[in-house]
């Protein structure tokens, strides 16, 4: 079976979609800051292993790198992200807020989809998904939480600077909005649970195909304007 790596998997759309791809048969590296307080994650059943990683850590990354030298990962999901600083307006902004969400949104999956590029390039799918955000979209911004969206936006290149880079090598780039979604981030009150979110998500990453390397969409599947 396919190998998927989850990063921030411990809750949230995270943990859904470890516990999806196990439920599938998947082998499952499951990724999060803590283990040893992830109780939910190392409840999942199937083909799963939890390790550590911090993404704002390169060093936990380094040790994880290692413990998987020369092992395939069919689906590399940097899903790890936060929303701190949520200010109506760029008067409101704190800057050592949005260097940390620039540091955790962007930096951290781009240095881990690059860590990781070897082992995703050996597989057979060759997939790198990021869970990028609506909020992220020039073309649709309602303005505000300038902080997130900004993040999201520079994912967006960065990521998609990725799929330019590891076209000819088979690599197929997907930045995803996972919808609005039911979770300590998108609130109580957010229409789409976190199974619907997961369940879409990983059916837009079956679907990928070479000519997809570099698209920017939702959860259903549908293209969202950079
Ligand atoms: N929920 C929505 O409506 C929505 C909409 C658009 C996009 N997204 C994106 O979807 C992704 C998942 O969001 P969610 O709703 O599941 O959020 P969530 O419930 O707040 O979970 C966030 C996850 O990211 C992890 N994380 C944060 N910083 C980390 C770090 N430095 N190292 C490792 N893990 C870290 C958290 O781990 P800890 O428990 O250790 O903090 C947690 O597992 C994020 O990238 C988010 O921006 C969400």
């Amino acid at each position: 079976m396919p190998t998927v790596l989850i990063t921030g998997a411990n809750r949230g759309i995270g943990l859904e979609l470890a516990r999806q791809y196990a439920a599938d048969g998947w082998r499952v590296i499951a990724t999060c800051r803590n283990p040893g307080a992830a109780a939910d994650l190392q409840a999942v059943g199937g083909d799963i292993d939890v390790y550590p990683l911090d993404v704002d850590d390169p060093s936990t990354l380094d040790a994880l790198v290692t413990s998987l030298k020369g092992q395939e990962i069919d689906v590399l999901f940097n899903n790890a992200g936060i929303n701190i600083n949520k200010v109506p307006s760029i008067g409101d902004i704190d800057y050592d807020a949005w260097a940390q969400t620039m540091a955790t949104n962007v930096f951290a999956p781009i240095r881990v989809a690059w860590a990781f590029k070897d082992n995703v390039l050996a597989s057979p799918t060759k997939v790198m998904a990021f869970t990028s955000s609506l909020m992220g979209s020039i073309g649709r911004n309602g303005g505000g939480n300038a902080v997130y969206r900004s993040s999201k936006t520079a994912l967006n290149m960065a990521a998609h600077c990725l799929s330019v880079e590891l076209a000819d090598k088979g690599a197929i780039v997907a930045l995803l909005h996972p919808g609005h979604v039911r979770t300590d981030m998108g609130g109580a009150s957010a229409p789409v649970t976190a199974e619907e979110s997961a369940a879409g998500l990983r059916d837009v990453v079956a679907k990928l195909t070479p000519q997809d390397n570099g698209c920017f969409r939702n959860y259903d599947g549908t293209e969202f304007p950079w």
